[in-house]
């Protein structure tokens, strides 16, 4: 007899293992998945909007929105609807044929991003890893043999080779050498750089940057600055490739960060929120990209199928319907003023950020945190050692952001006490 579709089998000795672990508070291996992550002793069963519930049923709320993805909060039912009649129809097709769900979903883009045309990957890295193929090709259309391409300390573009070496975090990069070739590295925003590098190197024929540095700490790049980079690059012929994997997608209150300095990028990557956690990426250009790439030159079998497509499409309807563009700018700003205020003093460096991608910057490194906040009913993530990071759902409420705050702070201040 087969079992009900939905219906949980019966947990292995490593889970039962794990879950006696886990009530011990303890770090736990399972022997079948690689241990690359080391995971907080704690599964998630459900959500709802911006809640989640772990497997004793206790409730949290999720400031970190699976690292800025789950963009509608959980089980939204927009999102699930479109996912589960996609899925009923036609989950994947090869890009060998025309896909409406793709053409509609590359409108829609082209539209809120004022970019001309989508490459569809299913990750950030894959969407950069576009982006450094276009760069390359622009360079080689002009005669360079080695194109280089200018990119910023403390990035990060994802773990590909190609990304890793993109990306300015020698920790991740250990022992994946030798290095990808082909970058040159700056402080970021650092214009007066950027014009040095130019002047010593022919073959540079791009700059690549995140418009707020998420993993490196939440790190914003004034509008002045994005400007004058965007000058440099249109006098000296250099592709402006914006990698807005976190910041895309309303995240900062705009649909992309960039609008916010009010730039006209060549290459504009996303993913994450794009798909509300269906997986898919996308490399958008315009401009000197917008013909680089033709039949053949690029390609993903699963980038851009029916089922991802679905999935992002009532994501962007959902933002546009709701403004949860608007939703990120005035929650979010509520939500950074009040933690200013209400986290001033010894321990605390900063409160920053762009809409709903906030960092607290603290003196110290603060390891425990993100389990402590866990004590306290609150899902979020630190990063670059002492920044704790809070990316929630677009939908997060100006009372959901009370309630959250009301747990975290003390808990923030604890640690600055402490660290
Ligand atoms: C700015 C940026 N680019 C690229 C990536 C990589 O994306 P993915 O993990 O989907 O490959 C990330 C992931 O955190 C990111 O924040």
């Amino acid at each position: 007899m087969t079992r009900a579709s939905g219906a949980a089998a019966a947990p292995s000795e490593a889970q039962v293992a794990r879950r006696a672990a886990t009530d011990r508070g303890e770090t736990y291996f399972h022997p079948n998945l690689i241990p690359t992550h080391k995971r907080l002793p704690i599964a998630f069963t459900h959500g709802q909007g911006v809640w989640l519930y772990d497997e004793k049923g206790r409730k949290y709320i999720d400031l970190l929105a699976g690292i800025a993805v789950d963009s509608l909060g959980h089980a939204h039912p927009r999102l699930a609807g479109a996912i589960a009649d996609q899925a009923h129809k036609l989950i994947h097709v090869s890009n060998n044929f025309h896909i409406a769900i793709q053409e509609r979903l590359a409108e829609q883009l082209a539209r809120l991003s004022r970019m001309d045309k989508v490459f569809f990957a299913n990750s950030g890295a894959e969407a950069n890893e576009a982006a450094i193929k276009l760069a390359r090709l622009h360079g080689h259309r002009k005669g360079i043999d080695r194109p280089r391409i200018v990119v910023m300390e403390k990035a990060f573009h994802g773990r590909t080779l190609a990304t890793l070496w993109a990306g300015g975090n020698t920790k991740i990069q250990a022992g994946f050498g030798p290095p990808v070739d082909g970058f040159v590295r700056v402080p970021l925003g650092d214009v007066a750089a950027i014009e040095r590098a130019l002047a010593e190197d022919p073959g540079i024929v791009a700059v690549l940057l995140e418009v707020v540095q998420g993993e490196g700490g939440v790190n914003l790049l004034a509008p002045r600055v994005m400007k004058e980079i965007e000058a440099l690059c249109a006098a000296n012929g250099l592709l402006l490739m914006l990698d807005e994997v976190q910041t895309g997608i309303g995240r900062t209150g705009r649909f992309l960060a960039f609008q916010h300095a009010d730039v006209a990028p060549d290459v504009v990557t996303l993913a994450k929120g794009l798909g509300g956690g269906v997986p898919i990426g996308a490399c958008l250009v315009a401009a000197k990209a917008v013909d680089l790439f033709g039949v053949g030159a690029h390609g993903s079998t699963f980038g851009g199928n029916p089922l991802a497509c679905a999935a992002a499409t009532a994501v962007l309807d959902v933002i546009e319907e709701d403004d949860l563009c608007g939703n990120a700018r005035v929650v979010g700003q509520y939500m950074a003023e009040r933690l200013r205020e209400r986290l001033a003093g010894p321990g605390v460096a900063e409160v920053r950020g762009l809409g709903l991608l906030i960092g607290i910057e603290l003196e110290q490194p603060c390891p425990d945190l993100m389990r402590h906040a866990l004590d306290a009913g609150v899902v979020l993530s630190v990063t670059a050692d002492k920044v704790v990071r809070l990316v929630p759902p677009l939908t997060i409420t100006r009372d959901e952001a009370d309630y959250a705050m009301d747990r975290l702070v003390p808990v923030i201040k604890s640690a600055a006490r402490t660290s």
